[in-house]
């Protein structure tokens, strides 16, 4: 199956004259734009007051965008409660875990439990879906807008903490069993009813590891039934149009995958330099993709959403200049709007959607650019999008991704685990997911991202970053695969409830890699322990373990206890590899099971979609595209100009 590529552009027709409407549909379309997003904002003028709808402004902005040729992504206003809403329900309010309400005043101020505003929110979506669900223009749908923006997915409130006591109930029944999964007999925190317990905040000291895993996965629960109410609806008023939401990046206080169910397909908002400031990459790799974002960040999620879309997946919102948000905001590289569009038609999405139109000269946006200028003269963003539809139509359509040789299995929940009991400053499992991701990206790896207990048959190596807890269909996952596997430390190290495990970790792993883990330590920025690798010296840094086994290890650190064993095909290294040495084992690894990697450019990526190679140039220097001799090049050529895209039939 082939998917055209196609753009699209989100605007807010009730942030301009009406009389501008026709001639910015005109020229959207005009510019190649297919698609426009439109009314994931708008309550306050859909609903001015309580059961007063106006529908005059949209029905005339559908019809004028759909008028002039555009698809129209319908957004669900439930992001933004109007005034009136709030004020006559107060309780629909988050609490954040200080209890201070997160008032009304700027957007995101709502409860995922506030029942009150679920029905509020069925309502609103029920009205919108019976007026637009079947307009020809109507193409698609967005629910809400970017769940957890803000730090809105946890909430400390009354009605938080009802739904927690029920969805504790659900699940232990018996508040004995809750008590021992917790292990509450530890500082007298036992409980007689499930009545007794609150949300894990306000406490003197450190709360129970298992009551915050159990709230944080009551949370995640709670924006996957929130996001139902509308999918449901939509679904039935909106027959045969997709149900997207727009994910974001580095997001893990929900699980993904899990909201995904309920979607036609996936989307993301795409954010290369904003993002790149707040990551924890060095201060040398900050300066390099200064004006680029760092070349593995689009690409990490835009792998993990379209695992996410069962393949299907859109850029819901693209950068289109400097943003407003980070601490500093750089302007984009020449040539990288265009750059991080093809990016996402290489990994495989159907429609790459630009934020926004045209900059707003008022409110908190003023200073974010858009691909106009306020006066509405097209701005580099917006030239580079008409280079793209240009390019696109030269090109064709493009099939899905296909399988790719490696899979990294990607889990929320150990994110969660490690946040709740780091052991050492800063460690995340979102951040060793991601250097993995990046170090096999630089070898010119495509990956896959897989849930964990995803069938791996097919693989030929499969990467697991710290994957906390170990459950029955994963390791069978394991048992079933002959992908080679790579286990980072802490694998295995918990049970469901946070707990060690009765064998020690890896827990259940032990059944394919006979190893224990006696001892742990975490080490402060700058320590290393040095490990001797292929008869070099490579250094390790952040966490070792001391291991018990007869295995005779591959590699040994240089005090000579084990770093790196294997058993057959699984592999487990007792540290965290510093970026040369994990590079050097993947590489090892991939040569082994025949994945062949590459020597790239610095700074240059490559992803196959269908018959076709891209390559993506990061840096700001022109480089020569990595393409086997006589390639016949169908977009870009093989002198590569800085932040250059080339692409070649294989
Ligand atoms: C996104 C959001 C948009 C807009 C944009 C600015 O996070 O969905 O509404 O605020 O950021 O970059």
């Amino acid at each position: 199956m082939t998917n055209e590529l196609k753009l699209g552009v989100c605007y807010y027709p009730e942030h301009w004259p009406e009389t501008l409407w026709a001639e910015d549909a005109r020229r959207m379309t005009e510019m190649g734009l297919t698609w426009v997003r439109i009314g994931e904002f708008a309550w306050s003028r859909i609903e001015p007051e309580p059961g007063r709808y106006d529908w005059g402004w949209l029905d005339r902005a559908v019809e004028t965008l759909g008028g002039a040729g555009l698809k129209i992504v319908m957004g669900t206003p439930t992001p933004t409660p109007p005034k009136w809403l709030v004020d006559r329900d107060p309780s629909m309010l988050a609490l954040d875990r200080h209890g201070n309400p997160r008032k009304f005043g700027s957007r995101r101020h709502y409860c995922f439990s506030s029942e009150s505003y679920r029905a509020e929110c069925a309502r609103i979506v029920t009205a919108l879906g019976e007026r637009y669900g079947k307009h020809p223009a109507v193409g698609a749908w967005q629910t809400d807008n970017e769940y957890g923006c803000h730090d809105t997915t946890l909430s400390f409130s009354q009605n938080a903490a009802t739904r927690f006591r029920s969805w504790l109930k659900r699940r232990y029944n018996d508040v004995d069993a809750l008590n021992r999964a917790w292990g509450n007999v530890f500082w007298s925190m036992e409980y007689r009813t499930f009545e007794e317990i609150d949300p894990p905040n306000l406490a003197v000291t450190e709360t129970n590891p298992g009551h915050r895993l159990d709230y944080q996965r009551f949370s995640s629960d709670e924006v996957v039934s929130f996001n139902r109410i509308q999918t449901d609806i939509l679904h039935r008023l909106s027959p045969g149009r997709d149900v997207l939401h727009n994910f974001m990046s580095f997001t893990m206080d929900f699980d993904h995958f899990e909201v995904s169910r309920d979607l036609d397909a996936v989307s993301w908002d795409n954010y290369p330099i904003g993002t790149l400031a707040s990551i924890w990459v060095s201060p040398e790799e900050k300066a390099r993709y200064l004006r680029q974002g760092h070349p593995d960040v689009s690409a990490f999620h835009h792998d993990l959403y379209r695992a996410c879309g069962r393949g299907r997946w859109w850029v819901m919102e693209q950068q289109p200049g400097p943003v407003n948000w980070a601490r500093h905001n750089p302007a984009p590289l020449s040539g990288m709007v265009r750059l991080w569009t093809w990016e996402a038609f290489a990994h495989g999405a159907e429609v790459v959607s630009y934020f926004r139109w045209r900059q707003v000269p008022f409110a908190q946006e003023q200073m974010h650019a858009g691909l106009n200028l306020p006066d509405s003269t097209e701005d580099i963003g917006g030239r580079e999008a008409r280079i793209v539809a240009k390019e696109i139509g030269a090109l064709g359509p493009l099939p899905r991704c296909g399988r790719a040789d490696v899979a990294l299995v990607f889990s929320y929940e150990s994110d969660w685990m490690t946040q709740i009991q780091p052991q050492g400053r800063g460690f995340r499992w979102i951040r060793f997911a991601f250097e993995m991701y990046s170090a096999l990206r630089a070898l010119g790896v495509d990956i896959d991202m897989v849930q964990p207990g995803t069938d791996l048959t097919g693989y030929k190596l499969v990467l697991v970053p710290p994957l906390l807890h170990a459950d029955e269909d994963f390791v069978a996952s394991l048992e079933k695969t002959s992908a080679a596997v790579l286990l980072l430390p802490r694998s295995g190290s918990k049970t469901r409830s946070i707990t060690i495990p009765e064998n020690l970790p890896p827990g259940p792993l032990q059944r394919l890699l006979p190893l224990q883990v006696t001892r742990v330590e975490s080490l402060p920025p700058g320590a290393t322990v040095s490990a001797m690798v292929g008869g070099k010296r490579f250094t390790t840094s952040t966490w070792r373990e001391f291991v018990r086994t007869e295995l005779g290890p591959v590699a040994t650190f240089e005090d000579g206890g084990g770093f790196w064993f294997r058993k057959d095909r699984i592999h487990y290294l007792a540290a965290w590899p510093d970026e040369p040495l994990l590079r050097h084992v993947l590489k090892a690894m991939a040569a082994e099971v025949n994945v062949p990697t590459a020597a790239l450019p610095e700074g240059v990526r490559l992803q196959k979609r269908g018959n076709v190679t891209f390559a993506i140039n990061y840096a700001a220097q022109p480089c020569e595209a990595p393409a086997p001799d006589g390639a016949t090049f169908v977009l870009g050529e093989r002198s590569m100009p800085a932040a250059g895209v080339s692409a070649w039939r294989h």
